[in-house]
């Protein structure tokens, strides 16, 4: 089937931005002088559905230039880069993605992606595994083995893996050490607000943030917040979470209150109507409203738009809702993720670490998937080090190394 992209006429403009990205990940250059060396994906399909902007784009690159035949798709209907499908087609790619996707487009492009019949699955919130699942079992029996990018994703695949649902082995990319420590809390700390400040153009010193959800990305996302100036008010349903924001510095609050003070708030949770209807109702005029978590149900879209009397655009991706009581409240890009949806996402060498990871766990699943016993399993210890030493050698820095006496003495109960 030939790709389906919005206009492939734009791809020089997604080659340019794609060169910048390669200009500012080493560990993904590295990492495909390798696999254009060895070859480990030759013969083998991959298919892949991560958010479609450059920097993903240089992770397909890289897996092409290790043999690998690739099927490509976004992870979200506003994330997808149309130029940058362009510049993939135009490298020979098979892409199946365009920006503003309705929900049926983006569901048959899910289903093209994997009609080929992948070998490797490389997802992002578990769109690619719940579809071959669902509807396309007959091609299970040739999946090696796949990769999930996100938090959200895995707590799909551990709810399936333990109804016995999980047909093939799943790597959990986001449990890496050099994932979720850099990705999820310094990248999406800083490109949350970047695309926060790029729509809306406002001062946020002075202001109050809401920030709900003190995990890895929240944690980020109110150390930024913090930094630009912000009173930050955090909101979480897990007691220890709730301390360790109050000791970093932050007020802690249930959102009904936190929603009475707040001038901007930042969901990043992974749960469905954190900020609900009962809460856009105490508002104040003004409000505005962003998710950075992976499903755009984290704001409640729907109980929104149905108490609205009266809806306008303000500002490219800024929808205002006009409330009963008279006060008008702010959504940015209808509640998907800020930092995507807004914004270009996480910094090129916050995602050069990640799609290391995903790179180098694909080749682990050629290589060792047949050995595998486990349906879901942590990214291998090895692959988590060899991605830390790369970065630690690009940011030439040296660390100590201990000595035989320091490794017994790490070793030993009996000192
Ligand atoms: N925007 C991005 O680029 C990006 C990057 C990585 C992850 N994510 C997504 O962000 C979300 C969070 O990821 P994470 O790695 O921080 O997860 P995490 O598990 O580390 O943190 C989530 C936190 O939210 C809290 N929480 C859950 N329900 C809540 C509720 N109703 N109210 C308040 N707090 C609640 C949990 O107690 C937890 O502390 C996921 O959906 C993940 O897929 C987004």
């Amino acid at each position: 089937m030939a790709s389906e992209i919005r206009d492939p006429g734009l791809w020089e403009s997604g080659a340019r931005k794609i060169e910048w990205v390669r200009r500012n990940c080493p560990l993904l250059r590295m990492t495909g002088e390798e696999f254009e060396k060895d070859q480990p994906f030759k013969g083998k399909k991959v298919t892949l559905s991560v958010h479609l902007e450059a920097k993903t784009a240089l992770l397909c690159l890289t897996l092409a230039r290790g043999g690998a035949e690739m099927h490509v798709t976004g992870s979200n209907p506003l994330s997808t880069q149309d130029d940058v499908a362009a510049a993939l087609v135009h490298e020979g790619l098979d892409v199946h993605a365009w920006y503003g996707s309705t929900p049926e487009e983006y569901s048959s492009h899910i289903r093209n992606v994997l009609k080929p019949g992948p070998n490797i699955i490389i997802d992002d919130g578990g769109d690619l595994v719940n579809m071959i699942h669902n509807e396309m079992q007959d091609l299970i029996p040739g999946v090696i083995g796949g990769c999930e990018e996100t938090t959200t994703g895995i707590i799909r695949l551990e709810a399936m893996n333990r109804a016995g649902a999980l047909k093939f082995p799943m790597v959990r990319v986001n449990n890496a050490d050099c994932k979720h420590f850099f990705d999820n809390r310094y990248g999406t700390g800083q490109s949350v607000w970047d695309g926060i400040n790029r729509t809306t153009n406002l001062i946020v010193a002075g202001k109050i943030v809401v920030v709900a959800g003190y995990g890895w990305c929240g944690k980020g996302t109110a150390m930024r917040a913090k930094g630009l100036g912000a009173r930050v008010i955090v909101t979480e349903i897990d007691p220890v979470k709730a301390i360790e924001a109050v000791m970093d510095g932050f007020d802690v609050m249930p959102m009904n209150e936190a929603a009475k003070v707040g001038d901007f708030f930042v969901t990043v949770t992974g749960c469905d109507n954190v900020i609900d209807t009962d809460d856009f109702e105490v508002m104040k005029d003004g409000a505005i409203m962003c998710n950075a978590g992976h499903f755009d149900s984290e704001v409640n879209m729907k109980g929104l738009r149905a108490l609205a009397v009266e809806t306008a655009e303000m500002r490219k991706n800024i929808m205002g809702y006009k409330l009963p009581t008279g006060q008008w409240v702010y959504v940015i890009a209808e509640g998907r993720l800020v930092n995507l949806a807004a914004g270009d996402g996480h910094p090129a060498e916050i995602m050069d670490m990640s799609f290391a990871i995903q790179a180098l766990s694909a080749r682990y699943l050629v290589e060792h998937g047949s050995e595998l016993t486990e349906k879901l399993i942590d990214v291998p210890r090895e692959v988590d080090r060899k991605v830390a030493e790369m970065e630690l050698k690009f940011l030439g820095k040296e660390i100590d190394v201990l000595t035989p006496e320091q490794e017994k003495y790490l070793n030993s109960y009996d000192l």
